[in-house]
């Protein structure tokens, strides 16, 4: 009964979406090496140019390493809102380099392009957004394009510093983009704060389940459901990156997490496992599909197969209630989360399961919609049978809306 590791993107960045804006400097070659990086860490990453970038750097190259087309035609056909598209999806907007010219529209308010009218709306909407300018010394000290710079600092926008060094004018001076490890390293520390202090566990530990339990029939065979445990996974980064100490108790096994992770497979271990870990926890979150019932005798041999025709019964027990158990008899100062999936009356279920199992939180979901797919739609009720609605979204964002509010 070996576990499958789960399947996804690795890094501090997992489950971040980063716009990458590029404008027409030499320096953007520069930028290849900054996508690399971003995907590298686990984040998804769109490009958008303006329009005389394409002089400077392929398509083709900018397609293949973000994994994504790339954006420039702000009414292409497939979306006549492009520049709205690109702001609802990205969690930052960098842009790397950023010309002279590109710097003072954004001081404007000018939107000409797909590049300065997603800013414009970006902006507009608090997002983060920092940018990297490259240009020669004399650009780069002129009154107004410092002005600009400025301008955009107090807007909130963050700014990587141009370095010193040779420039493509064939002067020595201050301009060339600032080194892709530093426009990373601000990236990280704006999506990530509690990555980059270590401070991670100041705010409280959380204990998380996640996967299906795995009740053995025989040394070989099991009985389980279809729970991935990515949304626990989703769970897990987005309480590390809010500064939350994480323990994982798992069925499936997660690879690349500086968590504690313990690796279980049937309800009673994974009962053992949160009765070790409960004590030092501040939350309990039950996201882990747990099986209802066990095989009341698992043989210790490999069933053979019966003579042809005869049946084979399967004699079932109840499982202990996880959830219930901490809720009830274990609680002290900890809050317990539970998951309610279900196919109908989803919300009136969960409702009864909230006070059963004396839980603060109950997060209702839908089979259909939560299993096996990167999307989920929730309602999270609190004691007070209060119910906030959190529409259909990635995986990662329903998770950071759950801890939102939960934590
Ligand atoms: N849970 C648990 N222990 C169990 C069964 C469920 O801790 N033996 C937890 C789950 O992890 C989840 C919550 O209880 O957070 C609700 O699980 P669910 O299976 O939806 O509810 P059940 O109480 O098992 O009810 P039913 O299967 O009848 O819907």
């Amino acid at each position: 009964m070996d576990n499958e590791p789960l399947n996804t993107a690795k890094g501090p960045l997992f489950g971040k979406n980063v716009l990458v804006g590029i404008t027409s400097s030499i320096s953007c070659y520069k930028t290849c090496e900054l996508i690399r990086l971003l995907i590298k860490n686990g984040a998804s990453v769109k490009t958008v140019v303006s329009p005389a970038t394409l002089e400077f750097i392929g398509e083709k190259t900018l397609e293949t390493l973000s994994n994504n087309k790339v954006h420039y035609d702000t009414f292409s056909k497939s979306h006549s809102t492009e520049h709205i598209n690109l702001t609802d999806w990205a969690d930052i907007f960098v842009i790397a380099p950023i010309t002279a010219n590109t710097i003072s529209k954004f001081a404007s308010g000018i939107a000409d392009n797909l590049i300065t009218s997603t800013f414009n709306a970006y902006l507009g909407l608090k997002k983060p957004v920092i940018i990297a300018p490259a240009m020669n010394t004399g650009m780069l000290n002129n009154i107004f394009v410092q002005n600009n710079v400025n301008a955009l600092k107090n807007a909130g926008v963050k700014i990587v510093e141009s370095e010193t060094g040779p420039l493509a004018c064939g002067t020595v001076g201050k301009g060339r983009m600032a080194d892709v490890e530093k426009i990373y390293k601000t990236i990280l520390e704006t999506l990530c704060p509690a990555t980059v202090s270590g401070k991670t566990g100041a705010k409280g530990r959380v204990l998380l389940t996640m996967g299906g339990t795995r009740e053995p029939i025989d040394p070989v065979r099991f009985i389980s459901n279809a729970s991935s445990g990515r949304m626990g996974l989703c769970l897990a980064d987005c309480a590390h990156s809010m500064g939350y100490d994480v323990e994982i108790i798992s069925t499936v096994k997660i690879e690349n997490r500086p968590y504690k992770i313990t690796i279980v497979n049937s309800t009673l271990d994974m009962l053992d496992a949160v009765e070790k870990s409960f004590k030092e926890a501040d939350y309990l979150i039950m996201a882990a599909a747990v099986a209802d019932y066990r095989v009341k005798n698992p043989s210790t041999a490999k069933l053979s197969k019966k003579n042809e025709g005869e049946t084979l019964t399967l004699e079932l027990v109840q499982n202990p209630d996880i959830l219930k158990n901490m809720g009830q008899i274990k609680k002290e100062n900890q809050k317990t989360i539970g998951f309610s999936l279900g196919t109908e009356n989803i919300i009136e279920t969960a409702k009864a399961k909230l006070q059963a199992k004396n839980a603060d939180f109950i997060i209702a979901n839908e089979a259909k919609v939560a299993l096996n797919t990167d999307e989920n739609e929730v309602w999270i009720i609190d004691k007070t049978q209060n119910t906030v609605h959190i529409e259909k979204s990635s995986k990662e964002n329903v998770a950071k809306a759950i801890l939102e509010r939960v934590l």
